[in-house]
């Protein structure tokens, strides 16, 4: 696939394989238009690859955030040639642990960690 000169949108674009794949894209010659809704690493990271990339805030979750960030990547490059699809929070824990099965839950460790609050 040519990818020179070409547009892409990488949802989750702003860390983890989504960053991976922002980079490798701009890296290749392509143009990248970030979504994430991690608007900080989001924009480091456009800044970072220059005028090849632009950063849309935008929850994947949210088809009007969505068509936003696809008006704002066709204005912003004329056009789009792909997309990547890599948001989403990536989790390591044990599948089986002590207590069984973890939770399908993306926040099964970190709760337990990290609450703060008032009991009730
Ligand atoms: N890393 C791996 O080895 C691996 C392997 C298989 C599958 N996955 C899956 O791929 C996805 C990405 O993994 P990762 O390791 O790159 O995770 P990551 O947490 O490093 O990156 C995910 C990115 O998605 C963004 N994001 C989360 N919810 C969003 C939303 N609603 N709208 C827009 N952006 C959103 C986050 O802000 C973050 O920048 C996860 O769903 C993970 O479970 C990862």
């Amino acid at each position: 696939m040519r990818i020179e000169g070409r547009n892409f949108l990488v949802t989750g674009g702003a860390s983890g394989l989504g960053g991976a794949t922002a980079r490798t894209l701009a890296a290749a010659g392509g143009n990248v238009v970030i979504l994430d809704v991690n608007a900080e690493a989001g924009q480091k990271l456009a800044a970072e690859l220059g005028p090849k990339a632009h950063f849309v805030r935008t929850d994947v979750t949210s088809e009007p955030d969505v068509k936003k960030a696809v008006a704002a990547a066709t204005e912003r490059f004329s056009g789009l040639n792909g997309a990547v699809n890599a948001a989403g929070i990536g989790t390591a824990e044990k599948v089986l642990g002590k207590n069984g099965p973890h939770p399908l839950g993306p926040s099964s460790g970190r709760s337990a960690s990290t609450s703060s609050g008032p009991s009730t």
